[in-house]
């Protein structure tokens, strides 16, 4: 049987693919568990620098949570789904590696939120964006209320969770919500150059900013700053802080 998430190695990337075409790769109880597994799988690998996050076939990054699964849910178990997709979109968040959503096709609800949560979003020109929870009489629930505003700000956050409206790639490049939009035919390429250009950087400066951004943005400017001091002077232990330096002290080439 084939796996619902595929994990690859290439190079220094992760590459980790939700397999469920068929469903346009929705989310259900098993591709959540499947994905807490192969993030904890690049989490533990010294020699991934860069994850990849990315759906199968050519229609969908994510379309959702599996609604067929959700629909005969009571509170409390719609609790525990809440709790399980919280847990994927939390290691997305904390992974101490960039992670990289490559999106071709819809990226929606559970989708967007797992989108959101990576650091870098780069979609195809193609691809379809919304919070539809709306219209199913639900809300988001992976966070999506939370990231959404402080990624595009509050008031356009609030018209597309109150809305459920669907919006397409360049819209999703205005709002400030994805990185790049390119064809679908160089996704891939444009992506891969993106993984490798940050794999070949210090992982450890790496994973301090990504850590100084994500814990910064969500306190006071003073302690964030702070705790940016403490990432810097944590990286003059490393190899590649005195090689690096030296290296433009020597005048040679990186
Ligand atoms: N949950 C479960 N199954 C889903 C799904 C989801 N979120 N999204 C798509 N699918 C399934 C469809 O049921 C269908 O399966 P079937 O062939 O067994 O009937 C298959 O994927 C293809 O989807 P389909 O709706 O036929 O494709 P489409 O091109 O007509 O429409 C979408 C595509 C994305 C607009 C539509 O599938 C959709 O609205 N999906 C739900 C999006 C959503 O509300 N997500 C948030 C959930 S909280």
């Amino acid at each position: 049987m084939e796996e619902i998430v595929l994990y690859e190695k290439k190079d220094k990337i992760a590459v980790v693919t939700v397999n469920r075409a068929d469903a346009l790769n929705a989310l259900n109880k098993d591709v959540n568990l499947a994905l807490l597994d192969c993030l904890d799988k690049a989490a533990a690998d010294d020699d991934v620098r860069v994850v990849i996050l990315t759906g199968s076939g050519n229609r969908a990054f994510i379309a959702g949570a599996d609604i067929k699964e959700m629909l005969p849910l009571s509170s409390p178990e719609a609790r525990d789904h809440g709790l399980r997709s919280k847990r994927v979109a939390d290691k997305l968040w904390n992974l101490e590696k960039p992670v990289i959503a490559m999106i071709d096709g819809f990226c929606l609800g559970g989708g967007l939120e797992y989108a959101m949560a990576c650091d870098i979003r780069i979609a195809s020109e193609k691809s379809k964006f919304g919070l539809p929870e709306i219209t199913l009489g639900i809300i988001p629930g992976s966070a999506g209320t939370q990231r959404l505003p402080r990624l595009i700000g509050l008031t356009k956050a609030k018209e597309l969770a109150l809305t459920g409206e669907i919006f397409d790639a360049k819209l999703a490049l205005d709002y400030g919500l994805v990185n790049h939009v390119v064809p679908s035919e160089t996704l891939a390429e444009k992506t891969y150059a993106l993984a490798d250009r940050i794999a070949r950087q210090s992982a450890f400066s790496a994973k301090m900013v990504k850590t100084a951004m994500n814990k910064g943005t969500e306190t006071d400017m003073e302690t964030a700053s702070l705790f940016e001091i403490n990432c810097f002077a944590l990286c003059f232990s490393t190899r590649e802080q005195k090689e690096g330096m030296q290296a433009f002290v020597d005048k040679k080439k990186k």
